[in-house]
C-alpha cells in the first residue's frame, strides 16, 4: 500500500520513527550513569550517555561520531576561530610541534571530526590543535621529565592521550571516566599503534593505592559534582606528583557553578597547586591548578623535541 493512502499523520510517525532508528538514539528515552546529584556536567542532560552507547552499537554512527550534535554539546564544540587562537599561540610558544604536525593529524582519522582548512598547517580539527596546546604546556611546564604513569579524569574519546602518545614517552596511561565512555575509548584508541599503553578504569573500580607522575584533566574534574571531586582528589589527585587541570568552575562567574569546590577550597585540598591563566582563555574565569612544576617553566618557547 502507498504511502499516500495512509494519511499524513501516519507519514509523519513513520519519517519520525525512521530518523529514531537511524540516529538509533534517545528511543529509549533520557539515560544517566550517575544518580541525580551525583552526575557531572555531561551525565546531566541525559542525552550523551545514550548517544555513547549508541555508537559503540553502530558502525555507522562510531564512523562520524565527533560531529553528531549531541556529542558535540558535550565535546568537540571548538569553534574554527579559537582553533586560529590556539594555532597562533603555537607558532609562538611551540613551533617545533608545529613542524610535525601532521603526526597529530592522525587524531583527526576517526569519528569524522569538523576540520579547518588553516593557513601554514592545512586541514585540521580545532579541538586536536588544543589537545596539541595542552601538550605544548605539559612540556613547557615539566620539561621532558613527566614520569611513566599518568592518569587522565573524564578523557572524551581518548584524543588528548594519543596527541600525548605521539611526543611524550610514558608506560601506563589511567583513564579515568564512566563506563560506557571508556568503552568508547578503547574503542577508538584501538584503531591506531600506540607507543605507550593504556588501561581503562572508573573512579570506584580504582583502590587509590596507585602513585602517578602526573595526572590531567582538561574540562572535566571542574565538571564533578563536590562529593565526587572530593573522592578524586583523596584517591587519585592527592597521589600525584604532578598534576594539570584546566578549570570551568570553583570561582563565582565560572561557567558551572552549581555543587562544585570553590577554588580556595581547592588549593586548601591541594597544598602544591599553583593558578596559572589559561591561555588562550576557552571562557570568562577558566584557569589552570598546576603542581610539581619549575616555577621558572611558566613562561617560554617550547625546545623542539
Ligand atoms: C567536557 S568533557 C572533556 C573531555 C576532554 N577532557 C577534553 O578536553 O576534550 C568531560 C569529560 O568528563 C567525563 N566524565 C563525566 N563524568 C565523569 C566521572 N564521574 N568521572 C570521570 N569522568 C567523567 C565525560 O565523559 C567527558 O569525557
Amino acid at each position: 500500500m502507498g504511502n499516500a493512502m495512509l494519511g499524513p499523520m501516519h507519514e509523519l510517525d513513520r519519517i519520525a520513527r525512521k530518523i529514531s532508528s537511524k540516529i538509533g538514539i534517545l528511543v529509549g528515552g533520557k539515560d544517566y550513569v550517575g544518580m541525580a546529584g551525583n552526575r557531572s556536567e555531561s551525565d546531566i542532560r541525559g542525552t550523551y550517555v545514550p548517544f555513547v552507547r549508541a555508537a559503540l552499537k553502530s558502525p555507522r554512527l562510531f564512523a562520524s561520531f565527533r560531529s553528531h550534535p549531541h556529542y558535540r554539546k558535550i565535546l568537540e564544540h571548538v569553534s574554527e576561530e579559537e582553533g586560529a587562537a590556539y594555532l597562533d599561540w603555537l607558532r609562538q610558544h611551540a613551533p617545533a610541534l608545529l613542524d610535525r604536525i601532521d603526526d597529530f593529524k592522525i587524531n583527526d582519522r576517526i569519528g569524522n571530526p569538523a576540520v579547518h582548512d588553516y593557513s601554514g598547517i592545512g586541514s585540521i580539527s580545532p579541538t586536536t590543535l588544543r589537545y596539541i596546546k595542552v601538550l605544548a604546556d605539559l612540556q613547557r611546564l615539566f620539561g621532558g621529565n613527566i614520569g611513566s604513569r599518568i592518569a587522565e579524569i573524564g578523557c572524551g574519546y581518548g584524543g588528548q592521550l594519543l596527541v600525548i602518545d605521539r611526543a611524550i614517552p610514558f608506560d601506563e596511561y589511567h583513564v579515568f571516566d564512566l563506563p560506557p565512555v571508556l568503552e568508547l575509548v578503547s574503542r577508538y584508541l584501538e584503531c591506531f599503534t600506540l607507543n605507550g599503553s593504556y588501561d581503562t578504569y572508573t573512579l570506584n573500580r580504582h583502590s587509590g593505592d596507585t602513585d602517578y607522575d602526573l595526572v590531567i584533566s582538561n574540562y572535566a574534574f571542574s565538571e564533578l559534582p563536590s562529593g565526587l571531586q572530593r573522592k578524586y582528589v583523596s584517591k587519585i589527585l592527592s597521589r600525584a606528583r604532578r598534576g594539570y587541570l584546566t578549570m570551568n568552575s570553583g570561582l563565582p562567574t565560572s561557567s558551572f557553578t552549581e555543587d562544585k569546590l570553590t577554588q580556595s577550597e581547592l588549593l586548601a585540598l591541594l597544598p602544591d597547586a599553583q593558578i596559572i591563566p589559561e591561555e588562550p582563555n576557552a571562557a570568562r574565569d577558566n584557569y589552570i591548578l598546576v603542581w610539581g612544576h619549575e616555577p621558572s617553566n611558566q613562561a617560554g618557547t617550547i625546545a623542539g623535541h
